[in-house]
């Protein structure tokens, strides 16, 4: 098999179609994964693995896939039937689609406060004096954006062009929080958790939605201590993940205060977290270790494909 290959074992890094780049992770990944034994390859997803042979695959940089979820996970499941890959088809899928909001909810986790606005769906029952308005299937805060109550025209025909686009629309308080002090994105990577940043806010009063990820390209980034709170959030969080926390490779939790000062989920990130490594550069060789035990813990014998 692939594996045998001078010994070592070859791991595809998915990143967008045509644009094989994992950014400053892969810089810092790559050489650590090398030291493991394993190469890591950059692949853009939508490669027909027929004709190459890999041990296994690894989301990394795909998020481009918001612009064909479906094309996308018919992909990834088409690839996990022929080689392992993380995360499992049914959690990429489950996290496409931020509705996940409301499972985990049921589940206990505080979420932000998230109205659901489907076609054509009225916004004047909106109770937020200012409230965040974006598409179910989004990253880098694409087609994103924040209103008062004075902008409910812009904000209607927000909703409007999102679900014209055939996808539902959500409608959040404006969390002050996050204009003060940003998000923290906490790292749980082989059930560790690994590392956490501190990403500044980027919705502005009277921005127009982005009609690309631009947003969250020039979002700063600043690592963040890890602490207990923050941990045993994201600890819960991942807890009520369909299937269980011990299937995920990795994930990424986000949280920010509520205007009470209690965290609430803003998202969960289990498909291509950009991972910040430049900002947790020690941490590289954990991730590495994880992301080699993963694939040696399913390659050859009869180990099982999936997840
Ligand atoms: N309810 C909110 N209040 C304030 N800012 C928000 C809110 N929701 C999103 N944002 C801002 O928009 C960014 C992108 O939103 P997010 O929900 O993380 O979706 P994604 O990262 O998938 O585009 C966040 O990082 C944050 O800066
Ligand atoms: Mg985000």
């Amino acid at each position: 098999m692939a594996g045998s290959v001078g010994q070592m074992l070859r791991l595809a890094l998915i990143t967008a179609v045509g644009a094989a780049d994992l950014g400053a992770d892969g810089d810092l990944l790559l050489p650590e994964l090398g030291r493991r034994g394993i190469a890591g390859i950059p692949v853009g997803w939508g490669v027909d693995f027929e004709t190459r042979a890999f041990d296994g695959a690894v989301i990394r940089s795909a998020s481009d896939y918001i612009d064909a979820p479906r094309r996308f996970l018919e992909w990834c499941r088409e690839t996990s039937s022929r080689m392992p890959l993380a995360n499992p088809v049914d959690v990429l899928a489950w996290n496409s689609d931020k509705r996940y909001l409301r499972d985990l909810e049921r589940a206990a986790v505080k979420v932000v406060p998230t109205l659901w606005v489907g076609p054509g769906e009225s916004l004047t029952g909106v109770p937020w004096d200012r409230f965040v308005v974006k598409p179910v299937i989004s990253a880098g805060a694409r087609a994103s954006a924040t209103y008062g109550r004075s902008a409910l025209p812009e904000a209607r025909r927000h909703v409007d062009a999102i679900t014209a686009g055939g996808v539902i629309a959500m409608v959040q308080p404006h969390l002050s929080s996050i204009d003060r002090e940003g998000e923290v994105g906490i790292y749980v990577i082989g059930s560790e958790v690994s590392h956490a940043i501190r990403k500044a806010g980027v919705l502005r009063s009277g921005a127009p939605p982005a009609p690309d990820l631009s947003l969250g390209w020039h979002q700063q980034a600043v690592p963040s201590p890890v602490l207990e709170e923050h941990v045993r959030f994201a600890r819960a969080v991942l807890e009520a993940v369909p299937g269980g926390p011990d299937r995920l490779l990795y994930a990424r939790v986000d949280m920010a205060r509520g205007e009470e000062g209690e965290l609430l989920l803003l998202e969960l990130e289990c498909i291509e977290p950009r991972l910040f490594l430049e900002h947790a550069p020690a941490r590289a060789g954990a991730v590495a270790g994880a992301f080699a035990a993963w694939l040696e813990g399913r390659v050859g014998g009869d180990a099982p494909r999936e997840g």
